[in-house]
């Protein structure tokens, strides 16, 4: 557990980075401080690892106040990732990850099988490790600073925007592969950027900041969302907040229909309505639409699932009608658009 007493960071040029900053970080989540650019997430993270030292309030990692132990003991227990990954340019992929198992005392040998251990850990083909990391792209980079901070096992992970520098879509699956390793390793992370979609997606509380190192809100995604605690948390998680919060609405309220369906490979007869193909065991396999053409796509959400997916499921459908299925992808009804609005309407206020 890392806690924020009252923690105040002033630089000597008089600028407040953090102010009375209040906060308890929950030992095996993951927290993210999001916000604009400048208002103390960086600051905040470091007092951690005591890079930055605070003016006045204490920071604590595991009831122990940080102030008390020396930084490189207090380091060996805190892995640090950065945007750009921080890599050394002239050693190796794998004598980059070995580094910090070499300093604790590891021999060259072991240090190296357990480099490789970790490159596979964070998804990266072993013949990478003879690279160097300019011969690697941003994504894999961001997995070799991931690779890294995990060397020397430690409890705790401070992450800096580490996958800001790369493109969203290989920063969706970098965030997928965090979340995965999470599932696996159960560390405590403090994950800082300032992008509110991040933060969403891989907090499990989020602290939103505002400019002059203030606490806005301290919440759970969804409460974020649903209640923001002012005007400036909520604007910052945005004008398509109604769109997002529909990812902690589940679809049960939303009433599947009857729809037509063919079996996969059976003849084709003409029809006025839109018709969904199935397999033997009633797996949606596309649609015949009503001239008796092949349609493929339409996507499916899972009955129960987020209503965000009924709704997605409903406008991407070629025929208007969103395919709900069961736990085991078999068909369990269509619903439009209109209904799974109506339902969101009734929920509102
Ligand atoms: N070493 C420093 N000396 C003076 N001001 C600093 C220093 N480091 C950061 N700041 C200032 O403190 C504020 C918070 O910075 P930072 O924690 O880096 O914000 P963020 O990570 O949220 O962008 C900013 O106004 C920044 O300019
Ligand atoms: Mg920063």
């Amino acid at each position: 557990m890392i806690e924020f007493r009252d923690v105040t960071k002033r630089f000597d040029d008089g600028t407040t980075a953090v102010n009375g900053l209040d906060l308890v970080v929950e030992a095996g989540t993951i927290t993210v401080f999001v916000g604009p650019s400048g208002c103390g997430k960086t600051t905040s993270l470091r007092m951690v690892n005591r890079m930055i030292d605070p003016t006045s309030g204490t920071v604590l990692v595991d009831g122990r106040d940080v102030l008390g132990v020396d930084p490189p003991t207090l380091r060996r227990g805190i892995g640090y990732v950065i945007q750009q990954a921080g890599l050394f340019p002239h050693r190796t992929v794998l004598d980059n990850v070995a580094t910090v198992p070499l300093l604790t005392g590891w021999t060259r040998r072991k240090a190296r099988q357990r480099a490789a251990e970790l490159l596979e850990l964070v998804g990266l083909p072993a013949e990478l490790g003879r690279r160097y990391p300019v011969q690697l792209s941003g994504g894999q980079q961001q997995r070799v600073g991931v690779a890294r901070a995990l060397a020397a096992d430690p409890p705790v992970l401070l992450m800096d925007e580490p996958f800001s520098a790369v493109d969203p879509v290989v920063r969706e699956g970098l965030q997928d592969e965090l979340l995965r390793l999470q599932a696996e390793l159960d560390k405590t992370i403090v994950f800082v950027t300032h992008d509110i979609d991040e933060a969403i997606r891989i907090g499990e509380k989020v602290a939103v900041m505002r400019t002059g190192g203030f606490l806005a809100q301290y919440a759970p995604p969804a409460e974020l969302l649903t209640r923001p605690a002012d005007d400036f948390v909520a604007s910052f998680v945005g004008k398509d907040r109604g769109y997002r919060r529909l990812s902690f609405v589940d679809s049960s309220g939303v009433e599947v229909a009857e729809v037509p369906t063919i079996a996969e490979g059976a003849p084709v007869e003409s029809s006025s309505d839109w018709r969904l193909v199935v397999d033997a065991d009633k797996r949606p396999q596309g649609w015949v639409a009503p001239d008796s053409s092949s349609v493929p796509g339409g996507s499916l959400y899972e009955v129960g699932a987020s209503i965000r997916g009924a709704l997605d499921a409903a406008l991407s459908s070629p025929s208007g009608l969103g395919v709900a299925v069961d736990a085991e992808g078999r068909l369990a009804g269509v619903v439009t658009a209109r209904q799974v609005l109506d339902v969101i309407e009734s929920r509102r206020g």
